[in-house]
């Protein structure tokens, strides 16, 4: 009797294996520090393979306003504080950039922080720079889609856009935080907020807060 070779599948012999790719976008909107925890949080995890990176000019001029970070040049490296082999910084205006296909595999695109403005182009399928051509093509592919929308007062239009987007099939997540987990500093605060995005589309992270849990892991 011929003998078998055994074979193994890779996935379960590797279960932490990075498999994960995913597109965060950083548009104009205040906030820039859920940006900066979110791409921390990526870069730490395993699971996490590529990470498409695009930032809009708007959010590069909040960033000047809320980190004194001043253009592009190594701008991961200033985030992060240190260099990332996994994030990857595209240009807004390369609607060539493998994201901009359904062809190319991402799991989940989130949008930290999500602008009026592109919450409106995304609303209305513009796909008139990178940003809005990821989103877009997230939509028609039915991936997940993260818009985490920041902006107050809304107006109707800004409502209904976030009604048109969610009838997409997007998910709109508010840049809202929470207190009920005692965060002692800004970053904790963000940080939380990051979890609970990163829960929402499968990645749930070991330190997370988690209400009713008797341990507080979060600080
Ligand atoms: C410091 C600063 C803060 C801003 N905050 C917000 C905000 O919280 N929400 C928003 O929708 N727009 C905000 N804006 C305006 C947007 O940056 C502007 O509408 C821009 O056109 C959005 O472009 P984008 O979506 O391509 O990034 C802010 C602008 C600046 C300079």
């Amino acid at each position: 009797m011929a003998s078998i070779t055994p074979t193994h599948n890779t996935v379960e012999m590797t279960p932490n294996a990075a498999s994960k790719t995913l597109v965060l976008a950083v548009t104009g909107a205040s906030g820039s520090i859920f940006a900066a925890e979110m791409l921390r949080a990526l870069e730490e995890d395993q699971r996490v393979a590529r990470v498409h990176l695009v930032v809009s000019p708007s959010a590069l001029r909040v960033f000047a306003e809320e980190f004194r970070i001043v253009g592009r040049n190594a701008l991961v490296e200033k985030l992060l504080g240190r260099q990332s082999e996994k994030i990857l910084l595209l240009a807004h205006e390369d609607i060539g950039a493998p994201i901009a296909s359904g062809s190319y595999p991402v799991d989940a695109m989130v949008v930290l922080p999500c602008s009026m403005g592109t919450l409106a182009g995304i609303a209305h399928g513009l796909a008139g720079n990178l940003i809005e051509r990821a989103a877009d093509v997230c939509l028609k592919e039915r991936r997940r889609l993260v818009l985490c929308v920041r902006e107050t007062p809304l107006n109707l239009i800004q409502i209904r856009n976030m009604a048109a987007v969610t009838e997409a099939g997007a998910s709109v997540f508010p840049v809202i935080p929470t207190f009920y987990n005692h965060p002692q500093s800004v970053e904790d605060i963000a940080r939380n907020f990051v979890h609970r995005v990163l829960q929402h589309i499968s990645l749930p992270q070991p330190s997370a807060y988690t209400w009713g849990s008797t341990e507080d892991s979060s600080s």
